[in-house]
């Protein structure tokens, strides 16, 4: 129940991911139907280097890799931060980070938003039981297609390896993603059950 009243202030207030300058130019942009063509495009441009682990469009070919494709740019725009801060841990990704402007953070996370992301195969069986489990303990903050909002990520579709991997971390603790309202969430999930979760997830459209 506080977990409930501590979103609903936090969704009142409009703003549940940190205002950064990075964050104050996407908005100019969208704002902008001309500069925002030309952002996607510089973005697209821009985003050959992350093709090296996202894969062509942002659509990862590995498993551990989070696709970025078809997310929401708010929440790219987050993660962003958080691994500039050490918030978020990747020894690559908090390195890289710092060398991107504010200008090309914009970029890049308006590109991979525009970009359609497919569903992958999974164990039906596995799936089914996720499904409940998901519309159990998920559905409220990440919709009933998993399709996210601006405030709370996008998963259907992500990789089945990454959500496995994201949803313990944020379980155990570890320090590696740190996230209050996940560490509530996933609190009563048994390793299977974020198997399960994993394998709906990753199939849906
Ligand atoms: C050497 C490989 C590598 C490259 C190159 C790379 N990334 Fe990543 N990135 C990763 C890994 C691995 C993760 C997942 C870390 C984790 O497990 O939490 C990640 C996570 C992210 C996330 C968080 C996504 C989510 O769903 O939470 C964002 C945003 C991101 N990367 C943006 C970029 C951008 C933009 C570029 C190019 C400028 C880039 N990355 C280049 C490996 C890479
Ligand atoms: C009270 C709202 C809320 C609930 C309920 C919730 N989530 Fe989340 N979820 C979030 C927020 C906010 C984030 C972004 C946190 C961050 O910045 O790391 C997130 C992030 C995630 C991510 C990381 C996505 C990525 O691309 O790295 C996964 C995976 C996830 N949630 C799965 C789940 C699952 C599975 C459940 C149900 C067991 C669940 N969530 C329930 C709010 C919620």
């Amino acid at each position: 129940m506080r977990a409930i009243l501590f979103l609903a202030g936090l969704m009142a207030s409009g703003a549940l991911f940190a205002q950064t300058p990075a964050h104050q130019r996407m908005q100019a942009l969208l704002a902008d139907p001309a500069a925002l063509q030309a952002a996607v495009a510089a973005g697209g441009k821009a985003s050959f280097f992350c093709a090296n682990c996202h894969g062509e469009n942002g659509i990862s070919k590995t498993g551990d890799v989070p696709n970025l494709a078809g997310q929401h740019p708010d929440y790219l725009l987050e993660q962003i931060r958080k691994f500039g801060t050490g918030e978020r841990k990747d020894a690559f990704m908090q390195g890289l980070i710092k060398v991107l402007s504010d200008e090309e953070r914009a970029q890049v996370t308006l590109y991979y938003a525009k970009v359609k992301v497919p569903p992958n195969q999974s164990d039906p069986a596995q799936a089914a039981r996720g499904k409940v489990l998901f519309d159990k303990l998920c559905v409220r903050c990440h919709g009933q297609d998993a399709h996210g909002g601006k405030t709370f990520p996008r998963l259907a579709g992500q990789q089945r390896a990454y959500l496995q991997k994201s949803i313990t971390h944020y379980r155990d603790g570890t320090g590696v993603r740190n996230d209050k309202l996940m560490a509530i969430a996933t609190s009563v999930l048994k390793d299977d059950d974020i198997v399960a979760l994993a394998h709906y997830l990753t199939q849906l459209p």
